[in-house]
């Protein structure tokens, strides 16, 4: 069915604000927006938070990722579209896993993702911010995963330890000097604690990586996303990624102490 003159001059109008208000890329936008959104009132209020300097999916209040859309809210991390390397190469490294996590979950984009994956398999998200698990606790419901609050491994039901098939953590990773760095809208709109890796990005792997070894099934392991200069530092074998990002895989066998 073609667009009706209406749906082009609202479209055109949308286009004209975001680009007024320095969007990149306006028309994809734009798109994005009337995909997720279907009347008037909802189009304007999540174009005019846009213009206002929101990123564009808590504008919204949705995000798409690696093949599944998730709620996302203002002062949660937006799922980035990188981390879906994190995805594909845990479901082909472990195609038959049983239990998944999601290590600092956010929306849990990360855990709706694997359950569309891993169908039969038993998913849970952790997120040490309770507005993050807010929001993934609506995701779970649609997406089938058990989400929780707290920190890390700590956060989740202890008869998981021992168990875990597969963990996936797009953790904090950013180094704390460049976190000034990072685009305005989203240092304005995800809270530090989403970023921030310490002085070289590293700390939450670290911690995280501390207490694998307990929570790891024998044959389990922990997937994550860093730069490539990170990766060469953080052990671990590369799995996948791009020039800039490495998908990093720690088997239980090399995180054992
Ligand atoms: C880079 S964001 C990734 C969020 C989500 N995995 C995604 O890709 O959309 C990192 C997440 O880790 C969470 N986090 C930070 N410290 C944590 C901790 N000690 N325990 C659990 N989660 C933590 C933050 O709240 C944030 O949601």
């Amino acid at each position: 069915m073609s667009a009706s003159g209406d749906d082009r001059s609202v479209e055109a109008s949308i286009v004209a604000r975001l680009r007024a208000a320095g969007c990149v890329d306006p028309e994809a936008e734009a798109a994005f927006v009337r995909r997720h959104l279907h009347t008037a009132h909802d189009v304007e209020h999540a174009v005019a938070a846009r213009v206002r300097g929101m990123p564009l999916e808590q504008a919204v209040g949705a995000a798409e990722f690696a093949g599944v859309t998730v709620a996302v809210a203002d002062g949660v991390f937006v799922p980035r579209a990188r981390a879906a390397a994190v995805v594909e190469v845990a479901a082909r490294e472990h195609p038959g896993a049983r239990v998944v996590v999601d290590l600092g979950c956010g929306a849990g984009a990360l855990a709706a993702a694997m359950a569309a994956r891993l169908p039969g398999a038993e998913i849970h998200a952790v997120d040490i911010d309770p507005a993050a698990v807010v929001v993934a606790r609506c995701n779970a419901w649609r997406h089938g995963f058990t989400p929780h609050h707290g920190s890390w491994w700590d956060g989740l039901p202890t008869n998981l330890r021992g168990r875990i098939d597969l963990a996936v953590a797009y953790l904090p990773h950013v180094p704390s000097g460049q976190v000034r760095l990072l685009p305005p809208d989203h240092r304005a709109h995800e809270p530090r604690r989403t970023v921030d890796g310490g002085p070289d990005g590293l700390a939450p792997l670290r911690t995280v990586l501390g207490e694998a070894d307990a929570w790891l099934a024998p044959e389990g392991r922990l997937v994550t996303l860093l730069t490539r200069e990170q990766a060469r530092t953080a052990g671990g074998r590369i799995a996948g990624g791009d020039d800039e990002d490495a998908v990093v895989v720690f088997d239980r066998a090399a995180v054992r102490r």
